[in-house]
């Protein structure tokens, strides 16, 4: 089932371990909103055959939109696309911006899912990320949007990180499942080339964690989420029955979804493509589409192995031959072999999964059993 995702590309501060695209030229959010608008006219053809079922603000930081701007952007996208009645709408928040107010006006424009990246329950690493908000505001945040009406909230919290002990991720973990929400984000931290943490990385004033803290932070995860009635559906994602978040989904069984904003990327079923990383360029509206690629049957195979593996629904040899044939299928099953003689892959009946061994090296196992 089709989505639509908007990318809001400001913050107000810059967390040193981020190198999603975004600015801090808040100067330009109206001009923004005013290209963003013309994207979501121009491109209508586009989504003219279909009915989107998920629309997901992300960022950045949506939430430093004004409700106002939001009904804006909403009313751009029910003007210029057909959005089935019980759609999922999710907006990324960040904490500092939620106050009782903020979030009623959200459920009035018809935001249904509200995301809050609190990241961290403790100031020590809050402020190592450079986050703008402390531990009590991220906690405060899920209790205001509860307040506020939102009965479908997600937090994401980061792990893995240098001074992370592991009795105080438990201790996280406790008071973010002790929280009114139906889902939860808990990534493993990438120092990613570029920001602050890959810099410091690179001069040895910041350290990776042991791989032995991380598993074990990473078993405690799955082991306490499961106690509280979450559902591990995804590598980083675990959710109540019914509360999975439905965008992601969409992802992950690689249906047609339309990005907009600046470095968004669209995929119709046959091609990717992907708006430019450059808001000067997207307020000019140069033109919207920066690349495009053409998807081979080898590219759909490796997406299908690279998705379905991820999520607890795993991939399915029957589909496999229908789909892509058997000479690809018996790549498959040579390389999945020797993971599943490790343990790190089970089989049922022609299905595969990662088992929780598995998913800690998931990347190299997916990457293993693609056709290179
Ligand atoms: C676009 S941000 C979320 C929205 C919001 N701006 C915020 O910061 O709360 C998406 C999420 O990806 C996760 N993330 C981003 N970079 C990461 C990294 N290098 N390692 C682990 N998680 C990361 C964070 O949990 C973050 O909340
Ligand atoms: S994590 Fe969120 S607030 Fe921090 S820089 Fe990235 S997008 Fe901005």
């Amino acid at each position: 089932m089709p989505g639509i995702y908007i990318h809001i590309p400001f913050c107000k501060k810059i967390c040193y371990y981020c190198d999603f695209f975004k600015s801090r030229d808040l100067d330009k959010k109206e001009a923004f909103i005013k290209a963003l608008q013309q994207e979501l006219a121009e491109r209508a053809g586009e989504g003219s055959d279909e009915t989107f079922h998920t629309v997901y603000f992300g960022g950045g930081t949506p939430s430093v939109l004004s409700p106002g701007e939001v009904e804006e952007v909403l009313e751009a996208v029910y003007e210029n696309y057909r959005i089935s009645e019980d759609a999922e709408i999710t907006f990324e928040t960040n904490p500092e911006d939620i106050d009782e107010q903020y979030a009623r006006k959200l459920l009035m424009a018809g935001i249904n899912r509200i995301s809050i990246g609190c990241q961290s329950f403790l100031d020590r690493d809050l402020q190592l990320m450079n986050r703008r908000h402390n531990a009590a505001g991220s906690l405060q945040a899920v209790l205001t949007a509860a307040g506020a009406g939102f009965r479908n909230i997600s937090i994401d919290l980061i792990y893995g990180l240098p001074q992370l002990t592991q009795e105080e991720w438990e201790k996280e973990l406790e008071k973010a499942l002790g929280l009114p929400v139906q889902h939860l984000s808990a990534y493993l931290l990438t120092f990613e080339k570029g920001t602050v943490f890959g810099k410091w990385l690179e001069k040895g004033k910041i350290n990776i964690p042991p791989e032995e803290s991380v598993v074990e932070q990473y078993n405690a995860l799955i082991r306490m989420t499961k106690e509280k009635g979450f559902v591990h559906y995804e590598i980083s994602n675990f959710g109540k029955e019914f509360f999975f978040s439905r965008h992601n989904l969409l992802y992950w069984s690689r249906e047609k979804y339309l990005g907009f904003g600046p470095s968004a990327h669209s995929y119709d079923l046959r091609e990717r493509k992907w708006n430019a990383s450059d808001l000067k360029r997207y307020i000019q509206q140069k033109e919207w589409v920066a690349g495009r690629e053409k998807l081979t049957d080898t590219d759909h195979f490796n997406d299908y192995l690279l998705t379905s593996l991820r999520t607890m629904w795993g991939a399915d040899r029957q589909y496999m031959k229908k789909t892509f044939g058997p000479e690809m299928t018996g790549s498959f099953l040579r390389s999945v072999a020797g993971w599943i003689s490790t343990g790190h892959i089970t089989e049922d009946n022609g299905n595969y999964r990662l088992t929780d061994k598995g998913i800690l090296v998931s990347d190299t196992i997916i990457s293993d059993c693609m056709i290179t």
